[in-house]
Order: structure tokens, then sequence, then C-alpha cells
């Protein structure tokens, strides 16, 4: 590289729309290159060559990291990166990076938020009010369920998991666990198989990553382990639901209700949940609020500042630990 070469900003490619915060932090570090979307076909030859970095909400797949021979790191705004291809990465020496830990308790706020609007209708109720049925037809109706009397399982027992866990503990609800692997030191029921932890408990919370491990992993027959007085929440993603068996789970009864977050097609919501009874449905807000969006998008761009200062990343995914700079 020639000295005019070496004091070229680098270039980071940000395909679509793009938090602000994270917009101006990149532009006062980098030359940002712009895209419509994260689309090899999109890829201009001046791109090609300049592009080191990417900075993004997921959705990078093998054929864009192969569209950019200089591509160095994909910093991912979101602790969830299923739909980044970072085996494909690691292979081709590009550095991963998410942003875990500052989104935890936002995240784990707003599952408790879904579980208690599920069981106890906060939204229909306060819909009953302002729509003046409360003046026009008396006090809205008794919730048929309750969170007293659950047992509580986390599919997913990590980072957000655990302060789900510390939540439910004020609750006095009895909280069981499935991972692949058990945590030690932990003072909850561990299940060795998701089956064995839908039939210990009425409550089923999901937390787990996305991605062909968890696909599908919540299907009908983990929904019939449930029971019918079972409650379903996802706050992880919605690529780890059977979404057609759970429509079907919730139409006849083999579980009480569910509250979503996130959906295997975002944004779009298949009819059969939207038309499903006992449903509470979320347009993925876990980690939407002002505070901790900025948080991210500070750990998003400061993985990519120390990446090209201090050459290392802060918050790397286990897939590319190994990955090291190029000299
Ligand atoms: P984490 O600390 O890595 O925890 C993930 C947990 O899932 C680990 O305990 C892991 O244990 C378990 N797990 C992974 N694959 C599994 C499998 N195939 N079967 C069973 N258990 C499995 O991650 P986190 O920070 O808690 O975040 C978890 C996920 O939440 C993210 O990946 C993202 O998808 C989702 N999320 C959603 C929102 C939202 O807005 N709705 C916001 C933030 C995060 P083992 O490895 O032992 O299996
Ligand atoms: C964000 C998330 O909504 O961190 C994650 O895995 O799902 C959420 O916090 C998302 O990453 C922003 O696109």
């Amino acid at each position: 590289m020639t000295k005019a070469e070496a004091k070229l900003p680098v270039a980071i490619l940000v395909p679509g729309h793009f938090n602000d915060h994270a917009i101006g932090r990149i532009d006062k570090a980098f030359q940002r290159v712009r895209i419509e979307r994260a689309d090899p076909s999109l890829v201009t030859g001046e791109m090609r060559e300049a592009v080191r970095g990417i900075a993004c909400f997921g959705g990078i797949n093998a054929a864009v990291i192969d569209a950019l021979p200089n591509l160095e790191i994909i910093a991912n705004f979101g602790v969830g990166y299923d739909s980044v291809d970072a085996g494909h990465a690691a292979k081709r020496g590009v550095m991963v990076t998410n942003t875990p830990d500052v989104l935890t308790e936002e995240v784990a706020d707003t599952t408790i938020g879904l579980l208690i609007n599920t069981v106890r209708e906060m939204y229909a109720a306060e819909k009953w009010l302002r729509d003046g049925d409360w003046v026009k037809k008396g006090n809205y109706r008794l919730s048929r369920l309750t969170l007293r009397g659950r047992t509580i399982g986390i599919f997913g027992m990590g980072r957000i998991g655990l302060a789900v866990a510390h939540r439910i503990e004020a609750f006095g609800l009895p909280i069981a666990y499935h991972n692949r692997r058990k945590v030690e030191g932990l003072p909850y029921e561990y299940h060795a198989t998701l089956k064995g932890l839908a039939e210990a408990v009425d409550t089923l919370i999901c937390i787990a990553p996305g991605g062909a491990s968890t696909e599908k992993a919540i299907n009908a027959e983990i929904l019939s382990a449930l029971g019918p007085n079972g409650v379903f929440v996802n706050i992880g993603r919605g690529s780890t639901v059977d979404e057609a068996a759970l429509a079907a789970a919730l139409e006849k009864g083999a579980i009480a209700a569910a509250g979503l977050d996130v959906f295997a097609d975002e944004p779009n919501v298949p009819q059969a949940l939207l038309d499903a009874p006992n449903t509470s449905l979320l347009p993925h807000v876990g980690s939407a609020s002002d505070h901790t969006r900025r948080a991210m998008a500070d750990l998003c761009v400061d993985n990519l500042i120390s990446w090209f200062g201090q050459r290392r990343p802060l918050t790397p995914v286990p897939e590319t630990i190994s990955v090291k700079p190029r000299a």
C-alpha cells in the first residue's frame, strides 16, 4: 500500500436502511458506501476493489462475501447473526462481530412484558377501555389464564435466557431450561431435550438463536407436549417455530396462548397467526428502545474502529474467533 493509499478512509458497505446513530459514526471514521440491498448483482467494480468492511442488520450470504475480495470484517447490528454466513466468512478469513450484552436486559424486559400481556390480555383490556366498552358494556372479562401456579421453561439459557430467569425468580415461579449443554452452577432444572422440557413445564419461552440447529424445533410434537394449558412465548427467532403447526395448535386448543415478537418471514406475519385465538403479536421490538439501539450501534461501529485501528475485534462471533487481520 502506498502512503497516499494508506491515508484513504476505509470503505464500509452499508446495505439498505441502517441505524441513524451508527451511520453518523461510520461517516466520521470511514467512507460509507451505500447499496440498496446486500445483493452481489448490485456490487460495482469500484465497490469490489474498495470495500473492506460491512455494517449491516444481517442478511449477508456467501455470494455477497465472495463478491468482495478485500472484505475483512462484517459488523452485525444485533446479537443474533443467523442471517450472516459466519461459517463461510471464517473460510474466507473474514471477521464477523455482533452486539452481545448491551441489549440483554432490554430484551429480557420485553420478554416479561410479552409474557404478561399474553397471559393477562393487557392489550385487549386497554382496547376495551379505549373503545368505550367499559362504560357501554361493563367490566372487561376475567382473564382465562394466569401466571400463578405456572412452571416456566426456557429454551436457550444464554445471556438473555438467564436475565429472563432472574426476573421470573422474583415472580416466585419454578424454572427449568434446555440448552445443548447443561450450564454448571445454575439452580434451575436442566432437560437434555426440548421435548423433555416441554413435558415438564406449562410455559415455554424461546430465546434460542436461529439457524440450522434450531430450525422449526418448536413443532406440533413440542406444542402438544406443552399441553392445553400451555403458553408459548418466542423472542428468539421465527425460524425456530413451525408457524403452521403453532397456528393449528392455537386453533384446536392444543396450547392455550402464544406471545410472539419474531416471525419466520419478517415483516410478513402468516394470516393463520393473525387469525389464531389468544395471541399477542409484536413487530420484533425486543431491543427496540432508543437507549438500547444506540448502545448496539456504538458496539457495532466500535468493532469496525477497533478492527481497522487496533487490528482486533471487540465482540467476535465464535465461528470467526481465530480469523487474523490481513497484513
Ligand atoms: P447466547 O448467550 O448465545 O445464548 C443462546 C443460548 O441458546 C445458549 O445458552 C445456547 O446453549 C442455546 N442454544 C443455542 N443453540 C441451541 C440449540 N440448537 N439447542 C438448544 N439450545 C441452543 O445468546 P443471547 O445473547 O442470549 O441471544 C439469544 C438469541 O436471542 C439471539 O441469537 C437472537 O436470535 C435472539 N434475540 C432476539 C431479540 C429480539 O429483538 N427479539 C433481541 C436480541 C436477541 P448451547 O450452546 O449449550 O446449546
Ligand atoms: C434487533 C435482534 O431487532 O439482536 C438481535 O438479535 O434480533 C434485535 O436486537 C436486530 O438485530 C436489529 O435488526
